[in-house]
């Protein structure tokens, strides 16, 4: 078995990518001619397109790395924070942020709000991929290689689960080897909503029947949202609902330890 076993199909050839590779980087080369350009890696997914774009750029350049990650559960983008910042000093500076990937454009918009702060002399982004159809925050993306349907894609510095990153093309995964991690996260994340309240016991029990009756589940995840829904109760019963000790054994089986915060009693001014 061999990584490439684990593709559907090659979405992008290897041949495309570097024919696209070298057409963007005489469209950089030309727009900043005569100019100093910084390049600003996104880690991790960007740093094979990175390293292809660069050598296609007859301008002087400079290199430096970010890095930002995104809370979300899975492949679900969530709220993003930064983990590691760049070195340099972008103030004045011609900056370019080279990604591999825009999917909601979540990860992006924070990075231009946050580089654009640091008032560098302009700021463009360049995505060697595009997914329009997920798009949940507006972006400009100046200079983009490939728009993709949505797919799970991987390879030419994207990853699953850390994996495939160095296929030298862009390809999609076979379903199978990302249901089951798709179906656990989304167990995770609806089991979080409802423990911080942003989920009623009503929308998860739904949630949960519905991923039985829809979904070609595992076994294991199978057994867990039939036990979700036995300890849950009937609907509209007077003992529906989920104990404190059913939810700690639960996300206990998920791995997860449930952390309870208490806070202290404020007695109201005046109070005896
Ligand atoms: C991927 C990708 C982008 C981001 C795009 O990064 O490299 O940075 O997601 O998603 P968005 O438009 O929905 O924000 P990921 O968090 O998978 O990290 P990686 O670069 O280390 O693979």
């Amino acid at each position: 078995m061999t990584m490439q076993d684990d593709i559907a199909e090659i979405l992008v050839s290897e041949e495309q990518i570097q024919a696209k590779v070298a057409e963007l980087g005489r469209r950089i080369s030309e727009d900043y001619a005569g100019e100093e350009l910084l390049l600003i890696g996104l880690l991790r997914g960007a740093i094979v397109f990175l390293s292809d774009l660069m050598r296609n750029l007859d301008i002087p350049v400079r290199l430096d790395f970010i890095g930002i990650s995104s809370y979300g559960a899975g492949t679900e983008s969530g709220a993003v924070r930064l983990v590691m910042d760049l070195e340099t000093d972008i103030a004045g500076r011609h900056v370019l942020v080279v990604e591999d990937i825009v999917d909601t454009g979540k990860t992006l918009s924070y990075l231009i709000e946050t580089l654009k702060a640091r008032q560098p002399a302009s700021l463009r982004v360049c995505a060697l991929l595009d997914k329009p159809e997920r798009r949940q925050v507006p972006i400009v993306v100046d200079y983009v290689g490939f728009e993709i349907p949505d797919k799970f894609v991987v390879g030419y510095g994207l990853d699953f689960a850390e994996g495939y990153r160095n296929l030298p093309f862009v390809g999609v995964l076979k379903e199978h080897l990302y249901r089951e991690v798709l179906i656990r996260s989304a167990i995770l994340r609806h089991m979080n909503g409802y423990l911080e309240r942003e989920l009623s016991l009503q929308e998860l029990v739904d949630w949960a029947t519905t991923t039985l009756a829809e979904n070609d589940v595992s076994a294991e995840d199978e057994a867990f949202l039939q036990d979700l829904l036995a300890r849950a109760g009937e609907p509209g019963s007077a003992d529906f609902g989920l104990t404190l000790e059913d939810c700690a054994e639960l996300m206990g089986r998920l791995g997860q330890e449930l952390r309870v915060r208490t806070r202290p009693l404020v007695r109201a001014e005046g109070a005896g």
